[in-house]
This record gives C-alpha cells, structure tokens and sequence, in this order.
C-alpha cells in the first residue's frame, strides 16, 4: 500500500471533527486557515464560529467595518492577518462578483494568502491537486525519508515542495492534506512522536535511525 493510501486510512479512522471540514464553501475555508495560520485549533475555534455568525459570506466580510473586525479578531494577535482579510473581501466582491475563488492560481493573489493557504483553500474546496506544506508536513516528510536539510532554507523549501507534491494522493487531494495534517498533529508529533503505535513503524528511516528527535532540521535566526 503506497503511502498516501496508508496515511487516508489513519485519517478515517483517526482525523478528527472540524468545522470547516465540514463543508466546500471556500470563504469559509479561507476564514479557517487564516485564523489557524498562527493559532492552535482549540483556540481558534471559538474564532472562527465567531466570525462566520457575525459574516456569513464574503459580501458580509467585505462590507464590514474595519473595526467591528478587529474587535472580534481580539486575542488572536498579528492584526495585518484581519486587515488583510478585510482587503481579500473586497477584491473577491470587486473582481470576482463576490464568488470566493477556488484555484490556486487565482486565491494565491489575494492579500494574505501565501502558497500554505492557497493549496489549503484550492484543495478542500475544489479536490485542486495541490499539496499542502506546513509545519506538519515538514515534520512527517523529514522523518519519513530521513531527510536532514534544515526546512528553512531555501534548499530545503524546495526538496520537501517538491516531494509533498510528488507524495499528494492527486484524486484525493482535500482528503490526503487534511490526513497529513492530522497525522502531524496527532501522531508524528513535535515532541512525544507516537512511533510505537504508528502505521509507518516499519518503513520510517527515523525511527529506524533513532532521529525521530533530531528531525526535521532547522536552522536557528
Ligand atoms: N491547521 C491549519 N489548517 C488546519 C486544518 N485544515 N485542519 C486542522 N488543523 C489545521
């Protein structure tokens, strides 16, 4: 069994509940991965039921005031992530009738929203084979293959970019990236690594290696 087939099984029987990945709606699952950009899940959920009552769509964002915004953004810090949400709005209103876009080519331009959240939004909302490449995923990758070159540089960005995407389940990209991210979160975890119960157990070249705490590499600045 490859392994992305292996990791979407963990995930049916693993992930977990979220919100917005109950639904295709990419407004709201722009909403979510802006608010989860620097926050944990537990404490961005209240967030995210927030804002989505208060602004159902990306009209109601968009014809917000500022302020009223940035009130319900308290307590999330980094505030040019609300305002540039706010600025996202009102180009989805003004150059795409206020229809959230889907493609990753045309999500990545609005402002805020980086390689991370467009393949994020691009594959739950429409299957877009695009993989995601977040910190979860830097983590599984490195400790898969045994990969020691330090994810923040600009070597590193490119070998894991390129190998999330040659890993990516491409018929089932908004499955494989939420499983991804689960498995890092939950499983091949920063500290406390689960491997005595993981399904990678017997082809992982960390765990093999004892360098499952010594991976993945990163460069201190
Ligand atoms: N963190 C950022 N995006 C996430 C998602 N879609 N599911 C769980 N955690 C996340």
């Amino acid at each position: 069994m490859s392994f992305a087939t292996k990791l979407m099984a963990w995930y049916q029987a693993n992930g977990r509940d979220l919100p917005w990945r109950n639904t295709k709606d990419p407004y709201v699952i722009w909403l979510s991965e802006i608010i989860l950009q620097q926050t944990r899940v537990e404490q961005g959920l209240p967030y995210f039921n927030r804002f989505l009552a208060a602004y159902p769509d990306v009209v109601a964002f968009a014809e917000a005031e500022e302020a009223d915004i940035l009130r319900l953004w308290q307590g999330l810090g980094y505030y040019s992530r609300a305002r540039n949400m706010h600025k996202a709005a009102k180009t989805v209103v003004a150059a795409f009738d206020g229809r959230f876009p889907v493609r990753y080519d045309e999500v990545i331009k609005l402002s805020g929203v980086g390689e991370y959240t467009a393949a994020a939004i691009a594959s739950f909302s429409s299957n877009e084979a695009k993989a995601v490449v977040d910190g979860n995923v830097y983590r599984v990758l490195s400790r898969y293959f045994g990969i020691d070159v330090p994810i923040n540089s600009s070597g590193g960005k490119k070998v894991f970019a390129t190998l999330a995407q040659e890993m990516l389940a491409v018929e089932q990209a908004a499955v494989y990236n939420q499983a991804i991210m689960d498995f890092g979160a939950m499983q091949c975890k920063p500290k406390g690594a689960l491997c005595e119960t993981c399904i990678f157990r017997l082809e992982c070249v960390a765990y093999r290696d004892a360098q499952v705490t010594t991976l993945p590499v990163k460069l201190k600045g």
